[in-house]
């Protein structure tokens, strides 16, 4: 359903992000993309929502290409939980942070109000309706970001980070979210027990290559393969 291919992409500053990566994914997979920090995860997930253009290569969403021209589409489509919340909330008001993507689909009043309640009662959020997403805490935010992204229900969810900050008790009702959900999902983590706990797939990237790719648990209980990509085993079988 989603396959990139021969994707490559540098900064201006000459480094090379990402390097002509191929990879496909099958609708309604679940994927974790794993590896050290700089490995180039953002910049790669950051394309698949078309918020980087490749500069070599193409990506394509079911049938439709990631390209300047398509973006409403592929926006409908895909759902992108960006690294920084402070990049997807952007009104005074949280209530109108979430009713934001809703209004834009042409939906009705109501239908709206019920899909913006629902979705913030659903994380919890209800009570900060009024609040601007400014002045909410770390983890408010990580999930109003979250809130703002399947009030929309994309197929493809794809989650950058989607656990930093969250409390334990709120990092399993997102594990449990996350695995209710009947769509593609895409996650970059650092949090190696939460990709055990949701992801079927791993690829490891170093470099802005993939270095591995593979069933989730062969992959993640590999000490040595973690570590050639500097990266350590799920806490959960470190001992
Ligand atoms: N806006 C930017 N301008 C220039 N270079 C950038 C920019 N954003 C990222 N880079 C560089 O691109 C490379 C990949 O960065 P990226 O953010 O994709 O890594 P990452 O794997 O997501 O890391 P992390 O785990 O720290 O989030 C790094 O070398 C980084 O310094
Ligand atoms: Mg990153």
């Amino acid at each position: 359903m989603i396959s990139i291919e021969g994707l490559s992409f540098s900064w201006p500053d000459g480094i090379k992000a990402i390097d002509h990566i191929t990879l496909a994914m099958a609708e309604g997979s679940s994927v974790g993309i794993v590896g050290a920090n700089g490995a180039g995860k953002s910049t790669l997930v950051n394309h698949l929502n078309g918020y980087y253009l490749p500069q070599k290569g193409t990506i394509s969403i079911g049938d439709i290409r990631v390209s300047k021209k398509n973006l409403d589409q592929i926006h409908r489509t895909i759902g992108l939980l960006f690294q920084n919340p402070d990049d997807q909330l952007f009104t005074a008001r949280l209530y109108d942070d979430i009713a934001f993507g809703p209004e834009n689909l042409g939906l009705k009043t109501s239908e709206i109000t019920t899909l913006v309640e629902a979705t913030l009662r659903e994380l919890n959020l209800w009570e900060l309706r009024n609040k601007p997403p400014a002045h909410l805490s770390q983890g408010q935010k990580r999930f109003a970001a979250f809130a703002s992204i399947l009030v929309m229900n994309p197929d493809v969810i794809v989650m950058d980070e989607p656990t930093a900050d969250l409390d334990p008790k709120n990092r399993r009702k997102l594990i449990n979210l996350v695995n209710g959900l009947r769509k593609t999902k895409i996650t970059v983590s650092h949090d190696l027990d939460f990709v055990w706990d949701t992801c079927e797939r791993v690829c490891i990237m170093q470099k802005g290559r993939i270095t591995a790719d593979g069933p989730a648990r062969d992959i993640l209980s590999n000490r040595a393969l973690l570590e050639a990509n500097s990266l350590e085993l799920p806490l959960r079988l470190q001992r």
